[in-house]
């Protein structure tokens, strides 16, 4: 992402100028207080929302035309479960992106199934989505975009809303997925355990890029920005 500005439509500015690079197989956590522009950068990962700047993913610039390659690349999971899923039943939402695909029956349930046992949820494949709790749906949303096999992961605070053994085995899942993830999360002790690099944003800005490991050491940075050493 290069030099990114972005107004909503009432005028405000949330982004202002935000560049960084992500490597292959990186994995980033991206921190900052309410109101950062954390949601409203990475719904730009995937061009839900369009600024002024550049975004390039694998050497391919992200323009309208290509956001259907772009989409299929990228795996976003908004920070609000209920505006990721829409369909009836969990086993629909999971399948969707797959269908989409145009893959073959036997691969899409195939896909869901790896999904929801990722998101040790497999039980719920015939219930119905906008009837789980807040918690499930979460899980159900991070199924609904591991069906798709991204190679790009984006979450938004995926562990809100989680009870210690959902947070702890997506802690695990995402340790052993081995493929690039930016991550948005207040939980300070998920950026500790998994994410050797850590962008901190605040008012629009990215004000810190670097080891996770310095900037929990960076009392001063994180007092600064309204974070805690956990
Ligand atoms: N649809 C919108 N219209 C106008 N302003 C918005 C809209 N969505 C977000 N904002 C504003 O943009 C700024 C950045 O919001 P954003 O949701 O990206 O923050 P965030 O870092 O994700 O915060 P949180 O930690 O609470 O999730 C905030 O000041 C917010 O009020
Ligand atoms: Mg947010």
């Amino acid at each position: 992402m290069r030099d990114l500005h972005f107004s909503y439509p009432d005028g405000h500015s949330a982004l202002h100028g935000v560049s960084f690079k992500l490597c292959d197989g990186d994995k980033v956590a991206l921190v900052g207080p309410n109101g950062a522009g954390k949601s409203t950068l990475m719904l730009h990962l995937n061009g839900i929302l369009e600024g002024k700047g550049e975004i390039e993913l694998s050497g391919l610039r992200l323009t309208r035309d290509n956001l259907p390659v772009i989409r299929s690349m990228v795996g976003l999971v908004f920070q609000n479960p209920d505006d990721q899923l829409f369909s009836p039943t969990v086993f629909e939402d999971v399948a969707f992106g797959p269908l989409h695909m145009g893959l073959p029956e036997a691969e899409v349930r195939a896909r869901v199934d790896s999904a929801l046992e990722a998101v040790r949820m497999t039980s719920y494949k015939d219930r119905l989505s906008h009837h789980l709790s807040v918690g499930e749906k979460k899980r159900i949303a991070i199924a609904t975009v591991l069906s798709m096999n991204p190679s790009v992961l984006i979450l938004d605070e995926p562990s809100a809303g989680l009870d210690p053994r959902a947070r702890r085995t997506l802690i695990n899942l995402l340790r052993e997925l081995p493929i690039t993830m930016l991550v948005s999360t207040h939980d300070m002790r998920l950026v500790q355990e998994l994410f050797p690099r850590t962008i901190v944003m605040d008012d629009g800005n990215i004000v810190a890029d670097g080891l996770t490991m310095e900037i929990l050491e960076n009392e001063e940075l994180l007092t600064a920005h309204g974070l805690e050493k956990p």
